[in-house]
C-alpha cells in the first residue's frame, strides 16, 4: 500500500494477542479504550454498549474462565473488558450488534495503539447464562457481547488473510 498513516498501520498491524506478561495493564491505559469504544458509531446514536472492567485480582476471573474453553487466556489476561448490550438502549437487533462490534474494534485497536495485546473471546458467549450469573449482571437486562482479554503482549500474534480479489464480488 502506498500511503499509509498511524490509523491504517495500527489496522493492518494489530493482530490476536493470547500470551500476557506480568506487566499490569493501568487505569489510564484502561480508560483510553474505553474512551475509544465510547466513540464508537452505533445505529441512531443509541450507543447501546455497557462495560464491566474486571482486573486480575477480581474474585469473578476464575469462575468466569470456568465459563469458557478459552479459560487459560481469560486467566492470563491482566485486565478483561465485559462488554454487553443493554437492552433498554436496544433498538434493532442486527444494528445494535454492529455497533457492538464497532465498539469491540475500536477498543481493540486503541489497545494495540498503547502497546497492549488484545484478543476478543467470543466463545464465552455460548455460556451467556452462567456467565451473567457468575458476574452477578442482570440477564434480563443485559446481553453479553463479548469478553476482551489485555495485558502486556509476551510474544507477537499471527494471521494470515485470504487475497483481497477474493472479497471482491466485481472488480473495481
Ligand atoms: C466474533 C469473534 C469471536 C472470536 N472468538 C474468539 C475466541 O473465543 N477465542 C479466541 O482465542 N479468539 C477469538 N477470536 C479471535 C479470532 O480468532 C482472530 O481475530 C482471527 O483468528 C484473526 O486473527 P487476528 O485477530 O490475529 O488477525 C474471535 C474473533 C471474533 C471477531
Amino acid at each position: 500500500m502506498s500511503k499509509t498513516n498511524q490509523v491504517i498501520d495500527a489496522i493492518l498491524e494489530r493482530r490476536s494477542i493470547r500470551k500476557f506478561t506480568a506487566e499490569p495493564v493501568s487505569r489510564d491505559d484502561l480508560s483510553i479504550i474505553l474512551e475509544a469504544g465510547r466513540w464508537a458509531p452505533s445505529g441512531l446514536n443509541n450507543q447501546p454498549y455497557r462495560f464491566l472492567v474486571l482486573y486480575d485480582d477480581d474474585a469473578r476471573v476464575d469462575p468466569l474462565a470456568e465459563c469458557t474453553k478459552y479459560g487459560h487466556i481469560v486467566k492470563e489476561a491482566k485486565a478483561l473488558i465485559c462488554i454487553f448490550l443493554d437492552r433498554e438502549a436496544t433498538y434493532n437487533e442486527m444494528k445494535d450488534h454492529q455497533g457492538a462490534g464497532a465498539c469491540i474494534q475500536n477498543m481493540m485497536l486503541a489497545a494495540h495503539s498503547l502497546g497492549l495485546g488484545s484478543v476478543w473471546l467470543g466463545e464465552i458467549i455460548n455460556q451467556q447464562d452462567q456467565v451473567l450469573e457468575v458476574l452477578d449482571v442482570s440477564s434480563d437486562r443485559y446481553e453479553l457481547q463479548v469478553v476482551i482479554a489485555l495485558g502486556h503482549p509476551d510474544g507477537q500474534g499471527s494471521s494470515k488473510r485470504n487475497e483481497l480479489s477474493e472479497y471482491m464480488l466485481e472488480d473495481f
